[in-house]
């Protein structure tokens, strides 16, 4: 059996150029897709998925993320007063959630230096890194998809997505053979190499890395093998590239739909699907959307 997945990394350090100017002051962690930041659909994903450890690398301004996961005295026992026991339970849900660190990324080097930063709290352990704007609509959580193919291989495993050609350039993206797997040949794949941010013509395949996997804490060795890659930030993918050398990794096509909510067009896309799901709001958000003269 290999060793139990307990800890979840989220690297929220980014500037968020993308999303300027709201990402001044705000960090894009803290954005909401209907009423909850973008992070908390993360951090729920993973407690879903079985992991309560969550580490969080954060930068300059990111106190936001840690003040929403704290103890809010104030706001507590107002609402207290007011016996408004609905909003109470929803605002003590979130600091009770979740057993929560932080380690600083004092410069925004890279998402590979970003899990690097993560290394003493991990440890010796496997251990998930999860990027919170990519929010996953999804039955089965897809951590805990990656999580089942992790156990069954006892090797990192990446989540990947088909996206058209003309855009796997704006992603990492793999070569890799199908494996049969619960008598299927279309989900899990091992990885021949990987590429980060290829040229459309150069690309290996469709397979596009998206924000969550479960990786072996060798990945720390590699990271500090490596030097700076594209766009002259520490890469994950580099780091994995290297790991490949010493360990087969998976890829799982995961089953779900993932939008880039630090992505202005991806975040409108979830927050309009997922208002339509919410019970509270669906019925009367679609009478809307149907009057719109489209
Ligand atoms: P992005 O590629 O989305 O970069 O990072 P970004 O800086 O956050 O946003 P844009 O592209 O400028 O709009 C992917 C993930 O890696 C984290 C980000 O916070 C995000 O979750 N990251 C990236 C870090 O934690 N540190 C870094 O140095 C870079």
């Amino acid at each position: 059996m290999p060793a139990k997945v307990r800890k979840a990394v989220f690297p929220a350090a980014g500037l968020g150029t993308r999303f300027l100017p709201a990402t001044k002051s705000l960090p894009k962690e803290m954005l909401p897709v209907v009423d909850k930041p973008i992070i908390q659909y993360g951090v729920e994903e993973a407690l879903h998925s079985g992991i309560q450890n969550i580490i969080i690398v954060t930068g300059r301004g990111k106190s936001a993320i840690e003040d929403h996961f704290d103890v809010s005295f104030e706001l507590e026992d107002l609402l207290e007063k007011r016996a408004k026991k609905d909003l109470l339970a929803i605002v003590r849900n979130i600091s009770d959630m979740i057993n929560v660190a932080y380690i600083r990324q004092k410069e925004a080097l890279g998402l590979g230096h970003a899990v690097l930063r993560a290394m003493e709290l991990v440890g010796q352990e496997p251990f998930a890194v999860v990027l919170a704007d990519d929010v996953i609509d999804a039955e089965t959580p897809c951590l805990r998809q990656l999580l089942d193919v992790y156990s069954f291989f006892s090797a990192p495993v990446l989540a990947v997505m088909e996206v058209p050609r003309e855009n796997i350039s704006a992603y990492g993206c793999i070569d890799a053979e199908p494996v049969t797997h619960n008598n299927t040949n279309d989900r899990v794949f091992r990885i021949r190499d990987l590429v980060e941010k290829p040229k459309a013509s150069e690309a290996p395949s469709n397979l596009a890395i998206i924000g969550r996997y479960v990786i072996t804490p060798d990945i720390f060795d590699s990271l500090q093998s490596i030097n700076p890659g594209s766009g002259g930030e520490i890469q994950l993918t580099d780091a994995l590239k290297h790991l490949l050398r010493s360990r087969p990794i998976y890829a799982y096509r995961f089953d779900g739909t993932r939008y880039d909510a630090g992505d202005k067009l991806g975040f409108l896309k979830a927050t309009v699907e997922l208002a339509l799901q919410r019970p509270d709001l669906g019925g009367p958000f679609r009478e809307y959307l149907k009057g719109l003269k489209l």
